[in-house]
């Protein structure tokens, strides 16, 4: 596996790629790496003949206050599970190759209600630094295909706006949200948790299957399986929501009836470390 610290080595291997006629995947993470990064180069291996992941914990996604500093960073171990997965270049700047002369005055951004929404409430520039990092990335490897986990469902539903509003060319795929065999769905957030925490945790994915369960029987109004959930949440003594939505899957609105192409989301503090999962209706 090529280990690439510069923007021009990844354009150089991919454009030596693309030239041979081979088809390129981009899986774009913060490092950290767990089973559900693994599934996300599973999926690009199987579209795409070559896969480059980028490792680069994103400064301009994170608000005042929150994890940049303590966001866990393991590059050695994600290398481990990067090679073993058949990943053909890792790109793993520094925040200057990024972000060189100190910063950045340039941003992507949506001006729609669809950064706002949702994490966006409590989380008001997170989104723009995703656009921001992830355009660049699209920019620096021109990718054929690139992949992102169904839980960020805003982050996916956001970057699929913007590739079709920038004209990328790029086609967005979304992978399955990957879980521990007891439910919990995976994070790098998750090794925050103290056992007792980890325990309580289980109950974003018991809210899950609550929400799937009720509309799987027939309840078509978000209002009640959205009380439901929320009740179900509050029974537990270390959670406290940030938010529990049903949302439209395109344009992140608030809607009322459960119906195919809704988003159920959450953000649940649990202790001091906040935890995202969703389901879709298809
Ligand atoms: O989902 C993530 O890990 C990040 O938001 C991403 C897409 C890699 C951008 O920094």
């Amino acid at each position: 596996m090529i280990i690439a610290t510069t923007a021009a080595e990844v354009r150089r291997q991919v454009r030596a790629w693309q030239r041979a006629g081979l088809t390129v995947g981009l899986v774009p993470t913060m490092g950290y790496l767990h089973e559900g990064h693994a599934s996300l180069i599973d999926c690009a291996k199987r579209e795409c003949d070559r896969v480059v992941a980028s490792v680069f914990v994103n400064p301009t996604q994170f608000g005042p206050g929150e994890d940049l500093e303590a966001y866990p960073r393991d590059f050695e171990h994600d290398c481990a599970l990067l090679s073993e997965h058949g990943c053909d270049m890792v790109f793993h700047p520094a925040v200057e190759e990024m972000y060189p002369d100190g910063g950045i005055v340039t941003y992507v951004e949506l001006h729609n209600d669809m950064p706002k929404q949702l994490c966006g409430v409590t989380r008001p520039i997170h989104f723009r630094g995703v656009c921001t990092v992830v355009s660049k990335l699209f920019n620096i490897a021109s990718p054929d295909k690139a992949f992102f986990g169904q839980k960020d469902a805003q982050q996916l539903a956001i970057i699929r706006r913007m590739a079709r509003d920038m004209s990328y060319g790029i086609e967005i795929i979304g992978c399955p949200i990957v879980r521990d065999a007891d439910g919990l769905a995976k994070s790098s957030r998750n090794t925050y948790l103290s056992p007792e925490e980890r325990k309580a945790a289980l109950v974003l994915s018991r809210a899950v299957r609550l929400g799937e369960k009720m509309v799987a029987e027939g309840e078509t109004r978000a209002a009640v399986v959205l009380n439901a959930m929320q009740t179900l949440i509050e029974g537990e003594p270390l959670a406290l929501i940030d938010y529990v939505s049903a949302v439209s899957l395109d344009t992140l609105m608030p809607v009322t009836e459960m119906k195919s192409g809704v988003l159920t989301a959450m953000a649940v503090y649990i202790g001091r470390t906040r935890l995202i999962d969703n389901f879709i209706i298809r």
